[in-house]
């Protein structure tokens, strides 16, 4: 089996590529990566020599080398990742994520389309998406895989257009399809321009914690190695055409997140007990920002027997123990350094 993984060079993108190769030893796994700013293969340094490992630096919105990438390779399925993944960001810049996360979807469509044109058996192109899509909840009830759609920021716009385009594609061509909408993701490699690590590497620098309206909004979070173990059994055992929400019942305010975080980066450093805790700065809201986003992954669960491993606590604790193990990777991101990384190993 051949199988090609979109953005493996990002944040989820990494876990799943690993988790795969390291799962699957006799299967071929490909990683299609632009190598944005998101993206840095030193994500991957543990896992890259592996025999069953290749890296294709490209670009999904470009339809012509997507279409003669998969003539070429042959894939037998695809596990679509790669995307432009910031929220603020899309505020700032909407058209690119319209360009990536919509044009790049729609490229990738044409080509498996094209390529398994002959017979759809045993094939399957799976669209790794988001709870944002459903919009915002009040403070009650969980998004299930009938809540309807409705986005609010330029980016939860994008995904949502590509799941629906991805959908069309097995209503119309009948091409062998799934969807997964996830909750907000946390572990290691995750850029430090989200919530999480972003605050980690503030405090470890003593800089202001900067927490949007009153830190009353709801996230519910799940540790980024059960996102890949959770695609892993989709990949498997979904059923084409279906949906698949994935969440880890774990609901947090933000602010008591952040408190969280902050007590267990004081212990860490061994600074007195509310020391990071000063840190935080309460600023101007985010345009748009979502309430609250929980899932019910009963589904999942059910249908398919995967839950997650993880209580919060033990694996917040374990994403601080490793991005405080791993100075060097954050000191690369925030200094652009991993850029270079790509021309040092493939150049
Ligand atoms: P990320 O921003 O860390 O990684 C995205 C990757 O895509 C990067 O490696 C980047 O280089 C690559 N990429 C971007 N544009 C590209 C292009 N034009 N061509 C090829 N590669 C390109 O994102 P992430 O947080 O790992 O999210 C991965 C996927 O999971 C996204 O589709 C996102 O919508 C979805 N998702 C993320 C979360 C979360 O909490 N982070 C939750 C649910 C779903
Ligand atoms: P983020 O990690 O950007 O994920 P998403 O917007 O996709 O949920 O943000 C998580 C929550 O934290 C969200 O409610 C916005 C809030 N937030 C802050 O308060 N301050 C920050 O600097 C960031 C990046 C996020």
């Amino acid at each position: 089996m051949h199988i090609l993984i979109t953005g493996g060079a990002g944040f989820i993108g990494s876990h799943v590529v690993r988790h795969f190769i390291t799962a699957y030893p006799q299967y071929t796994v490909t990683n299609l990566d632009d190598l944005t700013y998101a993206g840095n293969l030193e994500n991957l340094r543990d896992v890259e020599g592996s025999s069953n490992y290749r890296f294709v630096k490209g670009d999904i919105t470009e339809r012509d080398a997507m279409l003669s990438l998969f003539e070429t390779e042959r894939f037998d399925r695809v596990i679509h990742l790669a995307a432009e993944s910031h929220v603020d960001r899309s505020i700032a810049s909407p058209t690119e994520f319209v360009m990536t996360n919509v044009i790049g979807t729609v490229n990738l469509l044409n080509a498996a389309r094209s390529l398994w044109k002959e017979s759809f058996s045993g094939k399957l192109f799976y669209h790794v998406s988001t709870d944002e899509v459903y919009g915002a909840l009040g403070s009650e009830g969980a998004f299930t895989e009938e809540t309807p759609y409705d986005p609010h920021s330029p980016y939860s716009a994008s995904k949502a257009s590509s799941d629906h385009f991805v959908r069309a594609y097995h209503d119309t061509y009948g091409l062998p399809v799934v969807i997964s909408n996830c909750s907000n993701n946390y572990g290691s490699y995750q850029f430090p321009e989200k919530l999480i690590p972003l605050f980690i590497n503030n405090i470890r620098h003593n800089k202001p914690l900067p927490v949007y309206g009153k830190g009353e909004n709801v996230r519910d979070w799940l540790w980024v190695v059960d996102h890949a173990r959770a695609i892993d059994v989709i990949c498997h055992n979904g059923k084409p055409g279906e949906t698949y929400n994935i969440g880890g019942q774990n609901e947090w305010r933000n602010i008591e997140l952040i408190r969280l975080l902050c007590g267990i980066m004081d212990r860490k450093l061994g600074r007195a007990e509310g020391e990071s805790e000063k840190l935080i700065t309460y600023v101007t809201d985010r345009a748009g920002h979502d309430f609250r986003y929980a899932i019910d992954s009963s589904k999942l669960q059910e249908e398919l027997g995967w839950s997650p491993s993880l209580q919060f606590e033990e694996g917040l604790e374990k994403t601080v123990d490793w991005y405080l193990d791993n100075q060097d990777w954050l000191d690369h991101v925030t200094s652009g350094e991993y850029q270079r990384y790509y021309e040092k190993m493939y150049g």
